[in-house]
């Protein structure tokens, strides 16, 4: 049976491009013969330094997301990495399989170093999350594009220990859906949308009223051509407003692209936002409904069994090196 591994931060509200990018697939997956392991990893969160009392209600918040998200919780097991203190042991011993060299290559350490001026937490990040990944064998990590080098780095990491100490690791790959795995700014879209942009109005949060929705798309930055098409070079706003409809909908970028060929700008952004409201809302509505212990007696039921997974690979990993 393969394992599957992601995880998110709870650095802020959920948004659309989590969403699109990366908890639907959770959802499709759960749903499958397989054993899925979802998390929030707030260890890696810290490496932005965040104010405590935020942080705290950014995890809960950000497990009820997933509990509201249609995911199957009797098939999936969502805990907070934190509580699991194996992540950070396994981190360490990885570290020693991986190049100082690969992780000042990583792009999001380029891109992070600058603003938070550059600690260690920002260049080993990715050592901790090829931990996450490996910790429980996976075989399949469910992510947005912008953590496709992460991942090519986690396969090298599985593959050298393996080559050293026998194969004790599966090679873990990429899933992404055809179309949502790079949702970009609804203001800038030469920018991915995030939780934390500079401005919220180019970011679709899971809980925006159905008047937000609406605006931020009617003030959705485009081109001054009138043609619906997808063309990232020359046409990003619109080519992501095609995406996310296609993503919701779950058809082809072209199909999209014909449905909506004879529509006027306007009129093409209030069908997406349509559509995007009627997503979010029976999330948005669950989310009100899951109360604090509720998500508090399902994290610690689903800790046991992350801590049974984890154990296991640590006590095989622990004979390999000799430290048993
Ligand atoms: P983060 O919020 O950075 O922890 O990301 C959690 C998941 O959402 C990861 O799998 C990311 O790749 C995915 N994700 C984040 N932003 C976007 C985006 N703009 N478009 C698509 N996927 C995204
Ligand atoms: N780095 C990921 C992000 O910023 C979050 C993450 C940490 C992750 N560990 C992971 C994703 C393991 C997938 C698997 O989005």
């Amino acid at each position: 049976m393969k394992t599957v591994f992601s995880g998110i931060q709870p650095s802020g509200l959920v948004h659309l491009g989590n969403l699109l990018g990366a908890i639907n697939n959770w959802v499709k997956l759960s749903n499958d013969e397989s054993k899925n392991y979802f998390c929030i990893v707030d260890l890696h969160s810290l490496t932005a330094m965040p104010d405590k009392t935020s942080l705290k209600t950014s995890i809960r918040d950000t497990l009820k997301v997933l509990m509201a998200s249609g995911i199957n919780m009797k098939n999936s097991v969502i805990y907070v990495q934190s509580d699991l203190k194996e992540h950070a042991y396994l981190s360490w011993i990885l570290s020693n399989f991986c190049q100082v060299g690969e992780l000042q290559r990583m792009t999001q350490f380029k891109e992070k170093s600058n603003s938070f001026g550059t600690h260690s937490g920002l260049l080993t990040y990715p050592i901790l999350m090829a931990a996450d990944i490996l910790i429980h064998k996976a075989n399949e990590v469910p992510v947005g594009d912008d953590q496709t080098q992460h991942l090519e780095l986690t396969r090298n990491i599985a593959d050298r220990f393996n080559n050293n100490y026998g194969d004790i690791f599966p090679i873990p790959e990429k899933t992404s859906g055809k179309s949502g795995a790079r949702l970009m700014s609804l203001r800038h879209p030469e920018n991915k949308m995030s939780k934390s942009s500079d401005d919220i109005n180019g970011t679709i949060y899971f809980n925006d009223s159905k008047d937000s929705i609406i605006k931020k798309f009617k003030s959705s930055v485009t081109d001054s051509q009138n043609e619906i098409k997808y063309d990232l070079e020359s046409k990003p706003g619109i080519s992501n407003l095609i995406e996310i409809y296609s993503a919701i909908n779950a058809t082809e970028l072209k199909e999209t692209e014909k449905q909506f060929q004879d529509f006027r700008y306007g009129d093409f952004k209030l069908a997406v936002a349509e559509t995007v409201i009627n997503y979010l809302e029976p999330i948005a509505e669950k989310f009100e409904e899951i109360s604090d212990s509720e998500v508090d007696s399902a994290v610690e039921n689903n800790l046991k069994l992350a801590k049974v997974s984890a154990e296991l690979t640590i006590s095989e990993i622990e004979t390999a090196l000799g430290i048993d």
